[in-house]
């Protein structure tokens, strides 16, 4: 399927590499492209700026009716969705047990699982329905779902057992999903990314970016939004890539931590 003449929507496409996905997909000449972010303000400058082809949803992944509005949204204004690209998504950091011997509070590590796992589901299942009554383009296809997870689905470092969790869940939903939705012919494939330079380490000190930047083997430097976009467009674009999660990551395998 080429992003030209596609309807994309973007969950967290209002920064970082939903953002990117959604400015690359404007530059391929996509019908359309929906943006579906929690925070309204971001998602409509990012409209605002990109013109009259991309259209600003706002709600909460964790929200079913939400992204239930938003897909009927993307089908009032562009008729139809084509591809699904989940970015929308937290990070956390805690241990099974605290330095000082207290158990995990559960609240964070559920929150967690709700929005990067659950709600990303919910997204694709929803988005699937949508897509499965496409006209069939060449090959039968229909539709192309591509999911965010994260190398800490494989080497999930110390204090990242909620996060890890929530994207080791999205790996392990790639290959049933797609053999769920081969029949109807639509694709999915996750992208673990590793350490891709966004808002979400806005958190970080410099120091610890600047060390964080030092560790995969080669480019040795933090990842770009764009090469995230350039992957998604790839995976778009070629058939054959389905059932599979591919890793983004300059070869970096993270330690312990
Ligand atoms: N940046 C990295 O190094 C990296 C690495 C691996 C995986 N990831 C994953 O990539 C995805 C995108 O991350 P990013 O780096 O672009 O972060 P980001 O913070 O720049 O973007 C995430 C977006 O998701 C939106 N969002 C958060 N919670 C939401 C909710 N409940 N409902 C709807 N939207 C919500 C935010 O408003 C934001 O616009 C995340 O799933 C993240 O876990 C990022």
């Amino acid at each position: 399927m080429k992003i030209t003449d596609s309807v994309v929507f973007v969950t967290g496409g209002a920064s970082g590499l939903g953002a990117a996905v959604v400015r690359r997909c404007v530059a391929s000449g996509a019908k359309g492209v929906v943006i579906f972010d929690v925070s309204a303000d971001k998602a409509s400058a990012l409209a605002d700026e990109l013109g009259g082809t991309v259209l600003a949803t706002s709600g909460d992944i964790t929200d079913s009716a939400q992204i239930t509005a938003a897909i009927d949204a993307a089908k009032a204004t562009f008729g139809r969705i084509d591809v699904l690209v989940g970015c929308a998504g937290i990070p956390w950091a805690e241990r099974t047990v605290s330095r000082d011997g207290a158990a995990a509070t559960l609240m964070p590590f559920a929150k967690l699982i709700g929005v990067n796992l659950v709600g990303m589901f919910d997204a694709a299942s929803q988005c699937a329905a949508a897509m499965s009554v496409n006209e069939p383009r060449e090959d039968g296809e229909r539709g192309v779902i591509i999911m965010t997870a994260s190398i800490a689905a494989f080497d999930g470092q110390v204090g990242q057992v909620a996060y890890s969790a929530s994207k080791g869940g999205i790996v392990g939903m790639t290959l049933p999903m797609a053999r769920d939705l081969g029949p109807v012919g639509i694709r999915v494939v996750t992208v673990a990314p590793g350490l891709v330079d966004t808002p979400i380490y806005d958190f970080a000190p410099p120091e610890l970016k600047e060390g964080l930047a030092k560790q995969p083997v080669f480019p040795r430097r933090l990842g770009t939004p764009a090469e995230f976009a350039h992957l998604v467009e790839h995976i778009v674009e070629n058939p054959y890539l389905n059932g599979e999660v591919i890793r983004i990551d300059g070869a970096l395998r993270m330690p312990p931590k």
